[in-house]
């Protein structure tokens, strides 16, 4: 197979790049090894930023994100029991959406499918090759069980952190920054009203808790735990009191229970491969880089990846120039290490951790009264969580 641009990964990163791509008249294929259901139903975070919002609406792929999505002015950053609301439009004039990403993969795989995009789910055995050269390769096997070779100008590596891409570039060619954190969160998805209109981020004495939300009757929330825990030793009382304990405080917040269908642990890490390219191989979204899911950056992140490589790509068929995708590391990298930050602040700023010491405790009590008692902090926290603007 002949084309322009090869997308290893068909997640929300690699869709809407090739989106991007075919709407500029730019060939194009994708390889997912998953099928479609199974990505359907991997639950992952919630929030989209206004410019990964604008990005699905303005490129026409759905305005199910507006109709089904619900816009959040804000956040409540709770701690000591009480709850401190940030206002993201009196701040920041911006808003998030409350969307979750594996709709944001069906809107995409929809507009694919109706746009007659190439998008091969399933597939086995793919490897990629030649990347230092003109003519870079990719080798599937299809669902059907028949091999293909796919010549390509340029690779994007959008396979996720667990990807071939950032393995296939050579050890000494990246460097791969990386820490690991001793929490992960255990996630809940809950068949009950919302417990509250706006997600609360709540840091307590027993550790974080995030309330969240999907609509009218379901809704999701996480609770920091070990990152050994195993969901099925806790049952329904025991993590909603373990919930309920997180949030407690003199107003007398109380969470609404309901049956829980969902159970997961969530590991913390924070990675970057640097440089995001090798050659004419582009990692975007996880394939590059890793953030802790407090803030839900991972998936605006990739998104904003997929907007520079876009450009450069675009360019290069429209100029000739390799102007831009020599830059796109360099490029991508600058909001990407912006959201590590804002990641691992909001992180270490909202969790506890067993080795700190009454000085450390006292010092995030500190921090986050820094937070909601300056608007220069609250406009920072509420810039960084509704998205950098979009180069
Ligand atoms: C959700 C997940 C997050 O990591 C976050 O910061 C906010 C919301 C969610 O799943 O709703």
């Amino acid at each position: 197979i002949k084309t322009n641009v090869g997308i290893v990964g068909g997640g929300p990163a690699g869709l809407m790049l090739s989106h991007l791509l075919s709407r500029a008249g730019i060939d194009n294929i994708v390889i997912e090894k998953r099928d479609h259901d199974t990505i359907h139903n991997t639950h992952r975070a919630g929030i989209l930023e206004a410019g990964s919002v604008k990005m699905l609406t303005d490129t026409g792929v759905d305005g199910r994100v507006l109709t089904e999505g619900h816009r959040h002015d804000g956040i409540d950053l709770r701690f000591n029991g009480v709850s401190h609301r940030l206002d993201f439009q009196e701040l920041v004039g911006e808003s998030v959406w409350l969307y979750p990403q594996n709709e944001v993969f069906v809107d995409l795989a929809a507009a694919r499918k109706r746009d007659g995009g190439d998008v091969r789910f399933s597939v086995t055995d793919s490897e990629v090759l030649d990347l230092e050269t003109d003519v870079p390769k990719i080798r599937f096997i299809d669902a059907d069980g028949q091999r293909f070779e796919v010549h390509a100008d340029s690779i994007a590596g959008t396979d996720g952190s667990q990807g071939i891409c950032k393995r296939a570039i050579p050890a000494e060619e990246r460097t791969d920054n990386f820490i690991a954190y001793p929490f992960a969160w255990f996630g809940i998805l809950t068949q009950a009203p919302p417990s509250a209109p706006e997600l609360i981020y709540a840091n307590s004495e027993h550790g974080f808790a995030l309330i969240s939300q999907r609509n009218e009757s379901v809704q999701r929330m996480y609770f920091q735990c070990d990152p050994t825990e195993d969901v099925s030793d806790w049952t329904e009382d025991q993590i909603w009191n373990e919930l309920q304990k997180r949030v407690d405080g003199p107003d007398g917040f109380t969470l609404k229970r309901g049956p829980i269908f969902e159970k997961m642990v969530l590991p913390f890490r924070s990675y970057v491969c640097e440089p995001m390219r090798y050659g004419n191989l582009f990692l975007a979204g996880d394939a590059g880089h890793t953030v802790p899911p407090t803030g839900a950056k991972g998936l605006n992140l990739a998104l904003a990846d997929v907007k520079v490589l876009f450009d450069a790509i675009e360019m290069f068929y429209a100029t000739g120039s390799r102007d831009l995708l020599d830059g796109y590391s360099d490029n991508a990298l600058e909001r990407v290490w912006k959201a590590q930050n804002f990641s691992y602040w909001m992180t270490s700023m909202l969790h506890s951790r067993n080795d700190h010491s009454s000085f450390e405790r006292k010092r995030i009590q500190g921090e986050l009264n820094s937070v909601v008692t300056s608007r220069y902090g609250q406009q920072y926290l509420a810039e960084a969580y509704t998205g950098w603007p979009h180069g």
